[in-house]
């Protein structure tokens, strides 16, 4: 085949055009008349400017003919959009490049590459939205997560708001201790919502939530290849909160080699994925939390005394409900009128013996319980005051001890499938005492994956479980 420039020209997916110095337009490839919408019959030998974005273009030429500043044409990269015959508007981006005669180094063409961006644009655009909407949704947890959403003025409640405040701008680590559903991760969330990285992810893992094989990808991530099943690598939570924080839930279920792991990040803010050999940077400030003693578990080794340390930087203490009642009466408020707005409800309050048995119950479940318990009274309250007849019946004796023994007769009356379920949870309790309530352990003993066992445990309510105190 005979090398014939315009056939290569014709070829190429850029719009390639060539101008003279004189402002005609010498070649106009067919990319350009798909870009332009127009043939090139109608632009070759004629002035380029009756393309109007042209003109705007190429003042600099027509302006001062040969001293057109040559430099600044030759970097000069375009953005700008096309309107095809077809009515659709192009984004394209141009580059122009100026040839010089080889003896007299005058300009004698100007080349320009039209590159269609159309669907970067979009992205661009769509990005732009994206953007707009997280940081929109951004300011709304941060006024949910505003301390004005802690409920409670009980000295032990203000205590706790006051040392959150006083360290959330802070990088410093943060231990939260108390026992289940005393608020632990609303006030997580305060501090980070609170702090100069309130802008970046806040990012939540309950280290009870995975076995001892899975908690370190989880943390760290892994690569691909790293394990039989890795066909992707997979960033971990710790990657995922980069410049923000980490919340690590129930952290004395870490497993002793995560432990380890968390301790280099702590102390050298670096780790590497599973089955990487590159050392990342963590840039994370972390907030723990725990409703076991850690001291305890220290003592038996069962949790790094260097770690221990690492965390216990700036404890706050979130005393449980059943020692700060005064928080109660608020509480309840706060909750009514939440969930009145939630549920598109008008239950306007109280009846004051209803009040006096929730103050009097020991609220094993903490403000978690007593949010279910409020919920549910809404869905049963008739009228527009919750009545000492909508509260469950178990708020009223004394709270419900299985005793742990079998050996009941079948009750009258009772379906079996009910029967069932409550002899299991009673076998879980007994077992979780057993074990000085260490879930793997008693998963174990009763021949059931740690799963199923979580899954079971997770439908038996708290209270059966006995005050968490005694959990320990
Ligand atoms: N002081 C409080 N004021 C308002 N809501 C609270 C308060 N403490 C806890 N809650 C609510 O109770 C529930 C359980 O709190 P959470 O922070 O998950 O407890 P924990 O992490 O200690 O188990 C959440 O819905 C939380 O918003
Ligand atoms: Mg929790």
């Amino acid at each position: 085949m005979k090398f014939d420039l315009e056939y290569v020209m014709n070829s190429a997916l850029d719009g390639i055009f060539i101008v003279r110095n004189d402002g005609q337009m010498v070649l106009f490839n067919r990319a350009c008349e798909e870009l332009y919408g127009i043939s090139r019959a109608e632009v070759v030998d004629k002035a380029c400017w009756r393309l109007a974005d042209f003109k705007n273009s190429w003042k600099t030429i027509s302006n001062n003919g040969k001293e057109m500043p040559y430099g600044e044409l030759a970097s000069r990269k375009e953005r700008m959009t096309l309107s095809h015959k077809n009515g659709k508007l192009v984004w394209v981006e141009t580059i122009y490049t100026p040839i010089f005669d080889r003896e007299s180094g005058e300009l004698v063409y100007v080349m320009g590459v039209i590159k269609d961006i159309t669907e970067l644009k979009v992205i661009e655009e769509e990005k732009k939205n994206l953007l707009e909407q997280v940081g929109q949704m951004r300011r709304e947890l941060e006024s949910k997560y505003d301390f004005s959403t802690i409920v409670g003025r009980s000295p032990q409640i203000l205590n706790a708001l006051r040392l959150t405040a006083q360290v959330a701008g802070q990088n410093t680590t943060v231990m939260l201790v108390g026992e289940s559903g005393t608020g632990k991760e609303l006030l997580a969330k305060a501090i980070h919502y609170n702090s100069p990285r309130a802008s970046k992810p806040f990012m939540a893992l309950n280290c009870s939530a995975f076995p001892d094989t899975l908690i370190e990808s989880e943390l760290f991530g892994y690569e691909k290849g790293a394990f039989t099943g890795a066909e992707k690598s997979k960033p971990g939570k710790v990657q995922l909160a980069a410049g923000g924080t980490l919340f690590l839930d129930e952290v004395t279920e870490m497993s002793p080699p995560a432990q380890a792991k968390m301790l280099r990040v702590i102390q050298e803010r670096e780790f590497e994925p599973l089955g990487s050999v590159k050392t990342q940077r963590a840039d994370i400030r972390i907030v723990a939390a725990t409703n076991r003693s850690l001291e305890n578990l220290v003592k038996e080794g069962k949790f790094r005394e260097d770690l221990y340390y690492r965390l216990f930087v700036y404890p706050i203490v979130i005393p449980p409900l059943r020692e700060r009642r005064e928080d109660l009466p608020e509480m309840v408020d706060y909750f009514l009128s939440k969930l009145n707005l939630e549920m598109g409800k008008k239950v306007v309050g109280i009846a004051p013996q209803a009040l006096e048995i929730l103050m009097n119950y020991s609220w094993p479940g903490n403000v978690r319980e007593l949010q279910n318990v409020m919920e549910r009274m809404m869905i049963l309250s008739k009228g527009n005051r919750i009545e000492v007849e909508d509260l469950p019946k178990y708020l009223m004796g004394p709270p419900h001890r299985p005793n742990g023994g079998l050996s009941d007769p079948f009750p009258e009356g009772v379906p079996l499938d009910d029967f069932m379920r409550e002899l299991e949870s009673r076998v879980i309790v007994q077992t979780l005492k057993q074990c000085q309530f260490n879930k793997t352990k008693a998963a174990s003993l009763l021949g059931l994956t740690r799963s199923t066992f979580r899954y079971k445990l997770s439908k038996i309510s708290p209270e059966t479980l006995g005050p968490p105190a005694s959990r320990q």
